[in-house]
């Protein structure tokens, strides 16, 4: 089934790799003209690739005025907003809480944490403008299970899922809906940087036997920007092919 997001536009964040690009790419492939913004520079290939569809923009998600002019690109480009996907994220060092490097808790709250607040802070006034919207957070299964060594990543996630369900509750009588999605272990760049036991062990104790794919991913963030999830707001999508089972 193509065209579930027809006439609808998109702004993606992280969307240089692993979650961001394949829901760029599923975005597209449903129709929806993106904004792909990313740090790195790889949302260029990214957009290239995909065609008129697509563009790309640098942005650091940091930085209010990076976020803003990621928004406005869409206006200026495809003349409205409808889905807001607030996805980039970073994992940190891994040490136990009483030995974490504080700078290292701030640059993981900036990119996780203060990252999704502003892509909603600039956000929401735009699709109140337009009559509404939907907007996606990743946050992880790490918003509700503890991984030893991550205290800052967790604490990160578990602010995400707050921050959806606070601004769900705001702005569901005025069509806004915000909704978190929490994968388990997906093979991307994020995992391949972990320390290879840690990664492992997550991987050995996901019931269904395998990572997930970012198009998995993809697919779930498909539904929550359609109208297909209309009555969907506000919600903690666990999509860790049963770890958080166990
Ligand atoms: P990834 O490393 O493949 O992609 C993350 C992207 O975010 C990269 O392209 C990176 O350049 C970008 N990024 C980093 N800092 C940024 C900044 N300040 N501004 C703009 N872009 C920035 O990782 P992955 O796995 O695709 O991660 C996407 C999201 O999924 C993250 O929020 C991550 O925490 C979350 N997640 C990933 C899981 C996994 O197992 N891969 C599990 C649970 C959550």
């Amino acid at each position: 089934m193509a065209g579930r997001l027809e006439g609808k536009v998109a702004v993606v964040t992280g969307a240089g790799s692993g979650i961001g690009e394949g829901t760029v790419e599923a975005f597209v492939a449903e129709g929806a003209n993106v904004i792909a913004a990313d740090i790195s520079g790889a949302q260029d290939a990214l957009a290239q690739r995909l065609g008129d569809g697509c563009v790309g923009i640098q942005a650091d998600v940091t930085k209010a005025q990076d976020v803003e002019a990621m928004l406005q690109a869409a206006l200026d480009t495809f003349g409205r907003l409808d889905i807001i996907y607030n996805n980039a994220g970073i994992d940190g060092h891994v040490a136990p809480t009483g030995e974490y490097p504080v700078e290292e808790f701030d640059r993981v709250w900036a990119v996780n944490g203060r990252g999704v607040f502003l892509g909603l802070r600039y956000g929401i006034p735009i699709l109140l403008a337009n009559g509404g919207g939907s907007i996606i957070n990743t946050a992880s299964m790490a918003a509700e299970l503890a991984f030893p060594g991550m205290t800052a990543y967790c604490a990160s996630k578990g602010a995400v899922q707050m921050m959806t369900r606070n601004a769900a509750a705001e702005y569901a009588g005025r069509g806004i809906r915000v909704n978190a999605i929490l994968p388990g272990a997906i093979r991307t760049a994020i995992t391949d940087s972990l320390p290879p036991e840690l990664i492992q062990g997550v991987k050995d104790a996901t019931p269904v036997g395998r990572y997930g794919t970012p198009a998995e991913i993809a697919s779930l963030a498909v539904y929550l920007a359609s109208d297909e999830s209309q009555f969907v707001t506000g919600a903690s999508l666990l999509i860790d092919g049963g770890y958080s089972l166990t």
